[in-house]
């Protein structure tokens, strides 16, 4: 079976074998015992180049029309007994705010390529009503549109990520949308927006065409879809007074690497702003069959997706490689625009639905993922979590008035402070998290600057068993002292309830140690701590 190590990673027998060597057999053999109980891991956090910033983008959210995201999520009956402007459910705006989510991509997904923008403007009442085809057949009244999604985004001060419909829609839908939505000249569209209460164009910059074109976006090959893309594209026109349009190619599925290739071949880069990648960790690795359940997993099935989902790290790596052939000075963004764990649906539940419960199992997958990201942002500068509310990882769920925060919301409350934050490389070996047979790098970690000069270091240990104890150096970062928080709890598949909201949350960390000038840390089996150095 093959291992997929992180970046900056080797594997732990080669660490203890150059300890060995170092320390002469005999002097090992005594220390043997003591090496596997310890696994100590040296680490240098490396100064960097002050250039390299990791994008706030990469922390982005998904909010599709997709079982129970939008409605219920989001928007709710006008009669739930919940905070509320207007439908929106401000609860959960507030919970959204913390996180400080730097961009929100919708209508979808694949709903995206069936949606007709002017069906969700105007008077509510008198709004069509159409099929959700793709998720669950229920009836979407489309009271939920264009502006309501701006509302929330401004209420959120996030950056709108609109996906066109290149699948099922027309050229002229795509462009009059934009126009609709960025002009400010006297067309009948502009003055349309104006009527229906929004006098300032939008400026709506972020512009997805097309969403998996290889699949539910169309079925195109690479080829067509290319050519498809560069007639859209040429009629993403920039309005005055609105910032660029950014265009965004609809990305490869997983490892896909002639997707990548032919996209970067044949779109020249100054078409594009960014190109996106999907990739889903699916805790059995297939799409057959059962995905595995969200909650009921063994230590087998939790190291199966573990393993899986550090497989994103090799992904992004062959991807980004590919772009570097055509695009050296690295303009073109890669953007992992869905990525998540993806299980079996909660018994009981619409299948079409997607909703899943969250595991602390899931918050290591996030934390290592946000890792990968963070270690890959010359490259990777937007990412969106597949999604934010009551679909597939979600980092909330709501039922009827009440709402709980996900183990995974608080992870990217800990990583926030990454958010446009000067990279800062890291250099370890991890040791191994071994079972039957089988290795995985146990540690995976990432480091930034703030731009008030605090380090932030983000540590997963990914072995649900062992204590795992790092000294870590940090040549030329002058810093007093250290704090931080941490997200574990006594078993992987612990999660939060309606009845029990606070199973898992953070608390503050009391094992790390500044011993002269290195940094010590004590790092509990299955858990995710952020330290800030000051
Ligand atoms: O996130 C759920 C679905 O997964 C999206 O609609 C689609 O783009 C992907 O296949």
């Amino acid at each position: 079976m093959p291992t997929f190590p992180l970046h900056h990673s080797t594997s732990a027998p080669s660490f203890l074998r150059r300890q060995t060597q170092r320390l002469g057999l005999l002097a090992a053999l005594s220390l043997a015992p003591l090496l596997s109980v310890a696994q100590a891991v040296q680490m240098t956090v490396q100064p960097g180049d002050p250039k390299l910033i990791i994008s706030k983008h990469i922390q982005g959210q998904f909010a599709e029309h997709l079982g129970r995201c939008i409605y219920d999520g989001i928007w709710v009956d006008p009669a739930l007994n919940v905070p509320k402007k207007g439908r929106l459910r401000m609860d959960v705006v507030e919970a959204l705010k913390k996180i400080k989510v730097p961009n929100l991509r919708w209508p979808g997904g694949c709903f995206a390529d069936t949606y007709h923008w002017r069906d969700g403007i105007g008077p509510t009442a008198q709004r069509p009503k159409m099929l959700n085809l793709w998720w669950g057949n229920n009836l979407e009244d489309n009271s939920f549109g264009t502006h309501e999604f701006l509302e929330l985004c401004d209420l959120l001060g996030t950056e709108p990520y609109l996906a066109a419909n290149v699948g099922s829609g027309t050229v002229q839908e795509m462009a009059g949308w934009m126009e609709y939505l960025n002009a400010n000249q006297d067309t009948p569209l502009v003055q349309e927006r104006r009527k229906n209460g929004h006098p300032e164009p939008y400026k709506v910059t972020w512009w997805g065409i097309g969403n998996e074109s290889w699949g539910c976006g169309g079925n195109m090959t690479p080829e067509y879809y290319t050519d498809v893309y560069k007639r859209y594209a040429t009629f993403a026109h920039n309005y005055e007074g609105a910032p660029p349009m950014k265009k965004i190619v609809s990305g490869a599925n997983g490892d896909d690497a002639n997707w990548t290739e032919v996209c970067m071949k044949r779109i020249p880069t100054n078409q594009m702003w960014g190109l996106t990648l999907h990739y889903y960790t699916l805790p059995t690795g297939s799409w057959s069959g059962s995905k595995g359940s969200a909650t009921g997993f063994n230590e087998q099935q939790y190291f199966n997706t573990l393993r899986n989902g550090l497989k994103m790290d090799a992904i992004v790596a062959k991807h980004a490689a590919i772009m570097d052939k055509y695009d050296k000075e690295k303009k073109v963004a890669l953007l992992v625009d869905e990525w998540g764990i993806w299980t079996d649906v909660e018994p009981g539940t619409n299948p079409g639905f997607l909703y899943q419960q969250n595991t602390l199992r899931d918050a290591l997958l996030a934390g290592t993922t946000l890792n990968i990201f963070n270690n890959h942002c010359d490259r990777v500068r937007g990412a969106n979590l597949a999604q934010a509310i009551n679909v597939l990882q979600a980092v909330i769920l709501t039922e009827k008035e009440k709402m709980l925060l996900t183990p995974t919301y608080h992870v990217f409350d800990l990583y926030q402070v990454h958010q446009d934050a000067q990279y800062l490389p890291l250099q370890f070996s991890s040791p191994d998290y071994v079972l039957n047979g089988e290795k995985i790098p146990a540690l995976n970690a990432s480091a930034s600057k703030d731009k008030n000069g605090a380090v932030h270091i983000s540590l997963v240990n990914l072995d649900p068993n062992k204590t795992l104890t790092l000294e870590t150096a940090l040549p030329g970062v002058s810093w007093k002292n250290v704090s931080g928080r941490i997200l574990t709890s006594g078993n992987v598949s612990d999660y939060n309830t309606f009845d029990k909201p606070n199973t898992i949350q953070l608390a503050a960390f009391k094992g790390a140690k500044k011993r002269g000038d290195k940094l010590n840390v004590t790092l509990p089996s299955k858990s995710v701590v952020v330290l800030e150095l000051k």
